[in-house]
């Protein structure tokens, strides 16, 4: 049986009590221990965490996470269909290759028919919930999103979550209205000076303001960072995790960058494993029912599929790629991005074997939000 009735806010897990092995540096479980109590973890606590290389406290911190995640969403591992709807975007992040600025990369707008046919196979795949993302399109048609979330809820009844953007209020309560169920958002990164840097023309206080309205909204809200990016310090990522506590999201999802050789940050190394991997278990201690994915960004980084390590750095989640071909590989926030020559359909079965190799087990449930199971109201604390 897995844990999904385990609701209560205070579960009083301590390393000492989760049967890990005690390790010798005393003072790394005690800021852990610290984090996973506290309303609002410290800085020094959080950044302490992000500073181990040692592999037994790395094996300890890893574990406790999963242990946080056994106990509060269990073992199962949710699906999400994703259909990358339009590489279309207005902005031009410096790490994204969706960027504007890229202009060798053919554009698409998948019809109100391809995207309709695309949820049809998550709904015959057993799969509950669909993602529509696309670039931040300046012409998106917010009618026409309208039209194919009312349909995708009314014929296929799937969970609908919105991954479009910065848009407005007006536009965001359209969608919800409709049937819009979810919404990610990802900060990116939490310190604005550095989100400026990065996001020519944009502001983290809009950023904050979309995820404000989303949660008040009503909608289940995701965020979420990338790790990694350029000027980006462990002092940063600490507030990040900081972000996520206070944030009191529903998801969220951390990466590692990935360098697109058709934007400023080509020659910047990618975003550091382990780094993405503590950042992961971080979310999971101060989130705890929170919604993780594995991400694909982490199956891709260097070639290699390490979503697994994810899964067991406290991950719940997997999002299989059902985007049509040729327009799959033109999603391109970044390059090798993983699952992108499979036939549509073949992730599931590759993550139903991923996921029994490390002795887990694919749910097939809507995977709603746990956060404040039995409770209606959204609050956002940003
Ligand atoms: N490497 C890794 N992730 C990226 N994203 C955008 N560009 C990159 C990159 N170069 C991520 C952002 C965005 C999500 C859709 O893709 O975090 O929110
Ligand atoms: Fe997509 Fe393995 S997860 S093919």
């Amino acid at each position: 049986m897995h844990a999904r009735g385990a609701k209560s806010r205070d579960c009083g897990l301590r390393i000492a009590d989760c049967g890990l092995k005690q390790n010798r540096n005393a003072h790394f479980e005690e800021s852990l221990n610290r984090i996973y109590a506290a309303e609002r973890p410290e800085l020094a606590d959080i950044e302490a965490v992000l500073r181990i290389g040692d592999p037994e406290e790395l094996h300890t911190l890893f574990d406790f996470a999963a242990a946080v995640r056994r106990q509060f969403v269990g073992d199962g591992v949710l699906l999400r269909g994703i259909i990358e709807f339009s590489n279309i975007c207005r902005n031009t992040c410096l790490y994204c290759g969706l960027s504007r600025s890229n202009h060798r990369l053919p554009r698409y707008r998948l019809t109100r028919a391809q995207i309709l046919a695309a949820a049809e196979q998550i709904r015959a795949a057993g799969i509950k919930t669909v993602v529509l993302q696309s670039g931040e399109e300046d012409d998106l048609d917010a009618d026409w999103l309208r039209e194919i979330i009312t349909w995708i809820k009314s014929s296929l009844d799937l969970a609908v979550t919105l991954c479009v953007g910065e848009r407005s209020r007006a536009e965001y309560q359209l969608w919800r209205a409709a049937g819009a169920d979810r919404y990610l958002l990802k900060i990116e990164t939490s310190d604005p000076d550095l989100y400026g840097q990065l996001h020519p023309g944009m502001s983290f206080a809009n950023r904050r303001r979309c995820l404000q309205d989303l949660a008040k909204l009503g909608y289940q809200t995701g965020s979420g960072d990338l790790v990694g990016l350029r000027g980006q310090t462990v002092t940063h990522l600490a507030r990040d995790v900081q972000f996520f506590k206070e944030g009191n999201f529903d998801m969220i999802s951390v990466g590692p960058f990935i360098p697109h050789p058709q934007t400023p940050l080509a020659q910047e190394p990618a975003g550091d494993l382990q780094m993405t991997l503590k950042m992961t278990a971080l979310a999971r201690i101060v989130s705890r029912s929170v919604h993780i994915p594995a991400t694909t960004a982490i199956g891709s980084l260097h070639g290699r599929d390490e979503r697994p390590k994810a899964l067991a750095a406290g991950a719940n989640v997997l999002m299989p790629n059902f985007t049509p071909a040729p327009y799959r590989r033109q999603y391109e926030i970044y390059p090798n991005k993983r699952c992108i020559s499979e036939d549509v359909g073949a992730c599931p079965a590759c993550m139903e074997q991923m996921v029994a190799r490390i002795g887990r087990w694919v749910d097939y449930s809507r995977g709603d939000s746990l956060k404040n199971a039995g409770c209606a109201s959204h609050t956002i604390n940003l």
